[in-house]
């Protein structure tokens, strides 16, 4: 079955759950998934009901799109992603986001958890990703392409919307917020990264390090999407700390994930 036949049929059913227009694709990361809670007029589907969608293996995310009005814009949420470490393939983890341009959203905001790489980082910090480094190894749009969809060759050189980036941050100095920017570099997890990996990936232009995010933003920019996205910083990376465990990152979204939602939701509004 193609691609376009997939989503036609994922489209289908979810228009009659009663989803219409979309304007915003938001993916909820790690400690973000509370935000759809605040969405007005919701209609829920669980990923398990939807054609063509895997099943989340991850605890802690609840594995659902969540749509309606936040901030009052059309938005659809993933509360909970799929990642390249459970051993979904590229095609897999972006399809939401294929599902998001189908139902004509014109904007994707993607939020994570992720390492900070950067010594001027602590844990708790938010980063606005100015730009991102593949280092999954592989690519979502390896295979056939779909020129329907989008080009061949997709410029990546501005794949986070300036002006995106730009009403993000007058949001956060508006609030005081002191909002980190910086490089997103993907792995593929699931173990976290090595202290000499770290410096590899300081030395290169990191800021940042995660296991999502870098395959989603690719199929958006392929689909024609404007891109924002926020990182919390829940640790530092490896070397820069005694040790890592998940514990500690969902210590950290715990604690940050006021500010985070307040943050996503007024430069929605802002948009
Ligand atoms: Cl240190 N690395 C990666 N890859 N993902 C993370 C992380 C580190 N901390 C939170 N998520």
């Amino acid at each position: 079955m193609t691609l376009q036949n997939r989503l036609a049929e994922t489209t289908d059913f979810i228009h009659q759950k009663g989803v219409d227009a979309v304007e915003f694709g938001l993916i909820l990361g790690s400690g973000l998934g509370e935000l759809a809670e605040e969405i007005e007029d919701k209609i829920v589907i669980p990923y398990a009901e939807i054609p063509h969608f895997p099943v989340s293996t991850v605890v802690g995310h609840a594995g659902q799109l969540v749509y309606g009005t936040l901030a009052g814009k059309k938005v659809l949420a993933m509360q909970g992603r799929f990642h390249f470490y459970e051993g979904h393939s590229m095609q897999v983890v972006t399809y939401p986001v294929r599902v998001m341009s189908a139902l004509k959203a014109h904007s994707l905001i993607v939020t994570n958890a992720c390492g900070g790489v950067n010594e001027a980082f602590a844990p708790g910090d938010l980063m606005l990703i100015t730009d991102h480094i593949n280092f999954m190894g592989t690519n979502p749009l390896i295979g056939k392409n779909e020129d329907e969809i989008g080009p061949r060759f997709p410029d990546m050189s501005q794949a986070y919307h300036l002006d995106y980036r730009n009403v993000a941050k007058q949001v956060a100095e508006e609030k005081g917020l002191h909002l980190k920017e910086g490089v997103y570099m993907g792995f593929t997890g699931p173990t976290y990264e090595t202290p000499a990996e770290i410096r590899f990936a300081r030395t290169i232009g990191a800021d940042a390090v995660g296991m999502s995010t870098v395959p989603e933003v690719i199929v958006a920019v392929h689909s024609g999407l404007k891109v924002l996205g926020i990182s919390c910083i829940t640790n530092l990376a490896a070397g820069m700390q005694a040790n890592l465990n998940h514990e500690e990152v969902v210590e950290t979204t715990e604690r940050v994930k006021a500010e985070f939602k307040a943050l996503v939701k007024e430069t929605l509004a802002a948009l």
